[in-house]
């Protein structure tokens, strides 16, 4: 079982000739199956991108959802069309609604879009505004007291999936992937070779994911969990626990690329 990973493909930055060398890159990497960590394209294309790579590559297409892929449209819109297109479909398996994936008898999947809830670094003080907070419905005239009670409560959504499907997962797997958009931990949010300033974490980190993910990984210390993200396109690797263990994937606009096989 060959599965690629790939995270931050923004699909809107290809050039028609970019888009074709990129599912060649694909088509050759001779993997099984593909994994992606999110910010696919923006709202109004995100159905058609992920339409073409399903064409392309005949072969299962796991992925989520990232911030980008709502630009343009809101939260329960896009998971709405998503949803409804992934279960309609032959390859493609939105992990928010797939539960456990089984990708070999001793490996499993689960996952879920996850968003930075605000929780991590600075978030008073901070004075970064994000896109997200311009052209995604949800945060349409919010202000900043009433769009960090919005950011706790997708974060909290991210949460209460992994609680409910980790364990589930744990039980019939020795080895779990976790995917997820956004880092659920500090330490994975590599950003330029570092880690980033409490500026940025609130908008780049996913706390309580990672508090959910950390309680119940220490009441399994025989399995492994690998999580696996993107969203601060700075590639890294974060041991949290001896059985917990984050990579986050590299990105740049325009150039997407295959993070890791994983066989
Ligand atoms: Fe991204
Ligand atoms: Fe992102």
């Amino acid at each position: 079982m060959r599965l690629a990973w790939l995270t931050d493909i923004h699909m809107n930055f290809l050039s028609p000739v970019s888009m074709n060398r990129f599912f060649l890159m694909l088509k050759e990497s001779e993997a099984d199956a593909f994994l992606i960590t999110g910010d696919i394209g923006e709202a109004p294309q995100v159905s058609f991108y992920l339409k073409r790579l399903e064409n392309k590559l005949q072969r299962p297409i796991y992925f989520v959802l990232g911030n980008h892929d709502f630009y343009g449209g809101s939260i329960a819109g896009v998971r709405g069309t998503v949803g409804k297109q992934a279960g309609e479909s032959r390859f493609l398996s939105w992990l928010n609604e797939a539960g456990v994936v089984r990708l070999s008898d001793t490996l499993g999947l689960i996952g879920h879009d996850g968003w930075a809830d605000g929780r991590c670094g600075d978030y008073e003080h901070s004075s970064v505004e994000m896109t997200d907070y311009y052209v995604i419905e949800d945060f349409d005239r919010l202000d900043k007291a009433r769009r960090l009670k919005k950011l706790h409560q997708l974060g909290d959504e991210t949460a209460t999936h992994l609680r409910q499907w980790l364990p589930r997962a744990l039980a019939a797997y020795p080895h779990v992937i976790c995917a997820i958009h956004v880092p659920p931990f500090r330490e994975a949010c590599w950003h330029q070779g570092q880690i980033s300033n409490d500026e940025f974490l609130p908008h780049f980190c996913c706390q309580a994911a990672g508090e959910a993910l950390v309680e119940i990984m220490q009441q399994h210390p025989e399995h492994q969990l690998t999580v696996l993200c993107g969203h601060t396109h700075g590639e890294g690797t974060a041991q949290i626990l001896p059985n917990l263990r984050v990579l986050t994937g590299g990105a740049d606009y325009g150039t997407p690329h295959i993070q890791q096989i994983l066989e």
